[in-house]
């Protein structure tokens, strides 16, 4: 055991990551309660004009696919439900508190391409599947790395560290974490979570992110974390230069956990890369290059 008890304290200090914004702690105190109205939530988010305005971008875009435009939250509410608003209102708030820490120092754009690619991967997974947990797969997929920023906040020189040697050995992210802290970055952030009070579902999918854990899980959340397991994993390949066989392994993975069919996959992993830009200019972060599925095909047929 390899930890630093000290290094692994300072990590997981709830004061190393923003606090949980007004309107977050308040809409997930709603989703709580079991007599909600339209109108409560609504005033909610309307208290955040900047949030209402990306969830209105949101639920308008090619993401969601509606066939006319939505001009209001409560519209939104009427058309999408309650739960649906609820995370997606959750998952901005919570991704604007995360961009507002990061600075210098922290591969800002990688963050971003993966977590919003786990986040639409995740979505469309969920709802290609038929599962009713597409906004939580939205949220948890949004907050997948959670876990590295506060490696970052808490020890910025193991976070260097455990970067030098990725580039370095080409090992696994977790596997080093678990050598130099004896934790990972999903296990930090799921906790993090908890302590925010998110839904459990998503504490145990974004914990389990990296396969790990899944065993512990059943039912509704079981369902959840293969899900945002599986887009981790494709995320992972729409992140780095395009690689047939990673390409090869994340689909057969997303076939043999979500029950999503190859045609259907194809069609899926066609839209990534638009929906997370879209997403991207939403939320106003940077992602940088990112390789389209067309080339990892044409990658695939030269190799
Ligand atoms: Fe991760």
């Amino acid at each position: 055991m390899n930890a630093n008890i000290n290094i692994v304290e300072s990590i997981t200090r709830i004061d190393n990551l923003p606090s949980l914004p007004a309107v977050v702690a308040e809409i997930l105190r709603l989703s709580r309660s079991d007599d909600v109205s339209m109108e409560q939530l609504a005033d909610v988010i309307q208290t955040d004009p900047a949030l209402a305005a990306k969830l209105l971008r949101l639920v308008n875009s090619s993401l969601f696919g509606l066939s006319h435009e939505i001009t209001s939250i409560r519209q939104a509410i009427t058309l999408l439900g309650l739960r649906t608003v609820e995370m997606v209102a959750v998952g901005f708030a919570l991704a604007d508190a995360i961009g507002t820490r990061i600075d210098g120092g922290f591969d800002y754009e990688a963050f971003w391409r993966r977590s919003l690619a786990t986040a639409v991967v995740a979505r469309m997974l969920a709802r290609k599947a038929g599962l009713g947990l597409a906004e939580e797969a939205f949220v948890a997929g949004l907050v997948t790395d959670l876990g590295m920023v506060a490696i970052w906040q808490g020890a910025p020189e193991i976070h260097k560290a455990i970067e030098e040697l990725r580039t370095q050995t080409g090992r696994d992210t977790t596997e080093i974490e678990t050598d130099l802290l004896g934790l990972t970055h999903a296990r930090i952030g799921g906790d993090l979570l908890r302590r925010w009070e998110l839904p459990d579902a998503i504490c145990a999918a974004v914990s389990a992110h990296h396969g790990e854990e899944l065993a512990l899980l059943e039912g509704d959340s079981l369902a959840l974390a293969n899900v945002v397991h599986c887009a981790a994993c494709v995320a992972d390949v729409f992140c780095q230069e395009p690689d047939a066989d990673a390409l090869d392994r994340a689909s057969a993975k997303c076939i043999e956990r979500t029950a999503v069919d190859p045609d259907q996959l194809h069609e899926l992993l066609r839209l990534v890369e638009t929906h997370v830009r879209e997403t991207a200019a939403m939320l106003s972060v940077p992602i940088g290059q990112m390789p389209d599925y067309t080339a990892m095909l044409d990658a695939a047929a030269e190799a």
